[in-house]
Order: C-alpha cells, then sequence, then structure tokens
C-alpha cells in the first residue's frame, strides 16, 4: 500500500501557518520533508503552551517516532542547524530521526556576509528586506556551479580544492566591491570540517528515504517554506526569495515525481501580511494594519520585525490555486478577526481604469493595482473554542463559504487559535 503524499505550501507571502498546519498533519504522517529554503523560515510550532521556532528542522520534529527529511533543495546553515538541535536538546526533547540530503548545498559565512552587505548597498527603491540568512548568495553559488554540497564537508580533498577556488572569488567581492575583510582560508576550512564531522551521521539520500516511507505506506508531508508570492518564478519579483516554494519546487527539491504527489494544501492566513519589501496590494497602512498586527502578534519568527498586515487579497489566493494545483486550503488565524465589524476581503484589482480579477504577472502592474472589496459581516465573538464547523458563528462559515466560491477549492482546515488543538479538520 502507498503512502499518501501532500504539500503544504504557503499561499500568500510567508508566515501563514505552515509550521503549525504540519505539525497538526504530522501526527498521522510516516515522515516530514523540507524541500527549499533555509533558515530564512521561521515556523512556529505550539504543543501545550510551550512554543517552538523551527528554521531548518522540518515541523513534524516533534514527533520521536517519525523521519524528518531535509532535501537537496534546501540551503543548509551548519550553525543555524545545529542550534536549533542544541535547543531542542536543552529542553529535553526527544526527537524524529533527521536526515539531511548530501546534496544540500551549504551556507557560508561569506553568503550571509555578502547578503547583508548587498543589502546595505541598495537604494531604497532595490532593497528587498531579505533575512540577512545567506539565501541569495547561496543559492546564487549553486546555480554557478560554485557552491559547497553537504556531501563536500565529509570529503577534505574535495573541500579543500573547491573551498580554495571560491573562497578566492568571495574575497575578492568582499573586499573590493564591499571594502570588508577577507576571510581566511585555513580557519574557514577547519571550521568547516567540525561542521562535517557533525553532519556525517546525519547525511544520507534523502530521496531514497522518502522513496521507502512511500513504499511502506507511510504519509508524506512536504512542507514548503516562505511562499507563492515570494517564489523566485511566480513570485512579485525581484521583491522574492531565491528558491521555489511552489508546488513543483517540492519536486525538486525532494527528489519526487510529480505523478506520485497525492495532495497539494494551500495555507492562507484569513487576512493577509508581508514582511519585507514589495507590493501588497491589500496593505493597511493605518489602525486597522495596527490592529490586525496587534491581534495577530505579527512580527517575524525569524528576525522580529513587524509584519505589514491588510485584509485576504482572493486574487491572489486564486493565483496561488492555479500555479500551485491546490487540492484545498488551510486557513489559519480566523480567530484574529473575532472582534472585526466588518471582514473585507479583495475579489478584483482596478489597474489603469480598468477592473481585472486575475494576477498580474508584473510587479510593477501590482504595485499599481488598487483592491476592489468584498465587504462581509464580522462575528464578534469568540471561536477559539470551536472544533467543527457547524460550531462557527453564521457570520464565520459564510467568509469561510465566500473564500471556497471565489476559489472552487474546499477549505479543509481551519485554525482558530496557536495550538496543535486549537484546529477546525474538514477532511485533512
Ligand atoms: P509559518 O512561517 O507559515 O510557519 O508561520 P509563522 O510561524 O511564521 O507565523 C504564524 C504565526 O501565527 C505563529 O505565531 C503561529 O503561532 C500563529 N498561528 C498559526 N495559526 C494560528 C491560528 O489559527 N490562530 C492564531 N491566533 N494564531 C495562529
Ligand atoms: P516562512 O517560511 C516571510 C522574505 C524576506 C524578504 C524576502 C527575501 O517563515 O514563511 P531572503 O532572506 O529569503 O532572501 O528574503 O523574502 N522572507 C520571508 N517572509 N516568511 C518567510 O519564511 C520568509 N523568508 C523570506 O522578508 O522580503
Ligand atoms: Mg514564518
Amino acid at each position: 500500500m502507498k503512502g499518501r503524499t501532500d504539500i503544504v505550501l504557503g499561499v500568500q507571502w510567508g508566515d501563514e501557518g505552515k509550521g503549525r498546519v504540519v505539525d497538526v498533519l504530522a501526527s498521522e504522517a510516516g515522515a516530514v520533508v523540507r524541500y527549499q529554503g533555509g533558515a530564512n523560515a521561521g515556523h512556529t510550532v505550539v504543543v501545550e503552551n510551550e512554543k517552538y521556532v523551527f528554521h531548518l528542522l522540518p515541523s513534524g520534529i516533534l514527533y520521536p517516532e517519525k523521519l524528518c527529511v531535509i532535501g537537496n533543495g534546501v540551503v543548509l546553515d551548519p550553525e543555524a542547524l545545529f542550534e536549533e538541535l542544541d535547543g531542542l536538546a536543552a529542553r529535553g526533547k526527544k526527537l524524529a530521526r533527521l536526515i539531511v540530503s548530501h546534496a544540500a548545498h551549504i551556507v557560508m559565512p561569506y553568503h550571509k556576509m555578502i547578503d547583508r552587505l548587498a543589502e546595505g548597498a541598495r537604494s531604497d527603491a532595490a532593497r528587498i528586506g531579505t533575512t540577512g540568512r545567506g539565501i541569495g548568495p547561496c543559492y546564487a553559488d549553486k546555480y554557478e556551479r560554485i557552491g559547497i554540497r553537504a556531501e563536500d564537508l565529509v570529503n577534505p580533498d574535495v573541500l579543500r580544492d573547491k573551498l580554495s577556488r571560491t573562497l578566492k572569488i568571495k574575497n575578492d567581492i568582499l573586499t573590493k566591491i564591499y571594502g570588508a575583510e577577507a576571510l581566511d582560508f585555513d580557519e574557514l576550512f577547519a571550521q568547516s570540517l567540525k561542521w562535517g564531522e557533525r553532519l556525517a551521521p546525519l547525511l544520507g539520500d534523502a530521496f531514497l528515504e522518502i522513496d521507502g516511507a512511500i513504499r511502506d505506506g507511510r504519509n508524506v508531508l512536504f512542507e514548503g517554506a516562505q511562499a507563492t508570492l515570494l517564489d523566485i518564478d511566480h513570485g512579485t519579483y525581484p521583491f522574492v526569495t531565491s528558491s521555489s516554494p511552489c508546488a513543483g519546487g517540492a519536486c525538486t527539491g525532494a527528489g519526487i515525481g510529480p505523478s506520485r504527489i497525492d495532495r497539494v494544501i494551500g495555507v492562507t492566513k484569513a487576512y493577509c501580511t508581508r514582511v519585507g519589501e514589495g507590493p501588497f496590494p491589500t496593505e493597511e497602512h493605518g489602525e486597522l494594519g495596527e490592529e490586525l498586527r496587534r491581534k495577530g502578534g505579527e512580527f517575524g519568527a525569524t528576525t522580529g520585525r513587524p509584519r505589514r498586515c491588510g485584509w485576504c487579497d482572493l486574487v491572489a489566493v486564486d493565483y496561488a490555486v492555479k500555479v500551485n494545483g491546490l487540492d484545498g486550503i488551510a486557513l489559519t488565524k480566523l480567530d484574529v478577526l473575532d472582534d472585526f465589524d466588518e471582514i473585507k476581503v479583495c475579489v478584483a484589482y482596478e489597474t489603469g481604469g480598468a477592473v481585472r480579477n486575475h494576477f498580474p504577472s508584473s510587479c510593477v502592474e501590482l504595485a499599481g493595482a488598487k483592491p476592489v472589496y468584498k465587504s462581509l459581516p464580522g462575528w464578534k465573538c469568540n471561536i477559539s473554542k470551536c472544533r467543527s464547523f457547524e460550531e462557527l458563528p453564521p457570520a464565520a462559515r459564510d467568509y469561510v463559504n465566500f473564500i471556497e466560491e471565489y476559489t472552487g477549492i474546499p477549505v479543509l482546515l481551519i485554525g482558530v487559535g496557536v495550538g496543535r488543538e486549537d484546529t477546525i479538520r474538514r477532511g485533512l
């Protein structure tokens, strides 16, 4: 019997609650796989009032009997990984078995330095607002074919050769372009070998482990980081991350064929947020944005930055349905809207005097788009104890029904609080 495979990915600009959804679904899965991104992600999971934020570790890591996989598409910062593992060990947690793909690229210190220096050198208009975790520079090296892979850290001869060639280029960039200090080869080489020693027992053929789990009849979850609108191809370029969070990225980033994916689930916040720069048509700049930020606790899980907040944009959600082939939505943070008299939702854009209901492929066009809203009545009561759809007040059900009608796909899970149990499941 073949296990079921679900991709769980972000629909908006990240922080939709992917970690908490994966944590809920992981109870019935055998394996959880991260397929792209790196320590730029911050996935929050709350279990028995204890909060965990995962950057590199898959959000199934708290289940000791499961398998967690860091796939080839991830860029892995060894320091960040060890810090996470040590943090959980210090909290006395028993963890899932962890496998790291030998092909995952390593985020080196020069990647983080160049990320921050490049960001600092950009003009106001060009600034991306990266997390400074070295993500863009590491993926750039991967595609330039000068990257260091996890397997290289356990092979001193290969590492010496690769690192000496790459570091020459990086030191030129650091010193000649940014006027920064050069990095010392011997120090970095020794450091990398130390990382390799600790990483060695974790390295494996990630795709084989995944294949084995599916063949054994275990369900596998592919956990996206970032989100559709931050995707390097489908997002609001250049205000995006440097990987492929969309559904296709799960196949390349984990080593699984598209025909073996059963469902693609899009995690969508009941409103919308964005961290960093770039267009955000439904952003609320005034008191309303503040209220959403306050009630939703919208501060970055990785950088602590205040998140920009606004209403849910169904034009964007519908775009995510199409580019990912979404089968269903996991709607999170519905409880955050409990006190609002009116819930607005964007159903079209006005651009250049015309009304359109599809997401523009040009970021410039999106920046000029004005949202056309549909207003729905709020429910004005606490829904955090609801555990079935029928228990929700009629106005909350109407909001969910409206999202389903607009997108043409079902809302299969609803989040009504931060905890594992604060979840309404409707077929997921
Ligand atoms: P991720 O990056 O997509 O995993 O999301 P983050 O963890 O960065 O941000 C989501 C935040 O919302 C976290 O603080 C979660 O604890 C919280 N959260 C997730 N789902 C819900 C929900 O249904 N209700 C409320 N009130 N908070 C939620
Ligand atoms: P999770 O997985 C929200 C944003 C950054 C910046 C842009 C590029 O927790 O949803 P990068 O460091 O990737 O080069 O930054 O992408 N960004 C995120 N925003 N959630 C994330 O991850 C993000 N990861 C990157 O703020 O705008
Ligand atoms: Mg996050």
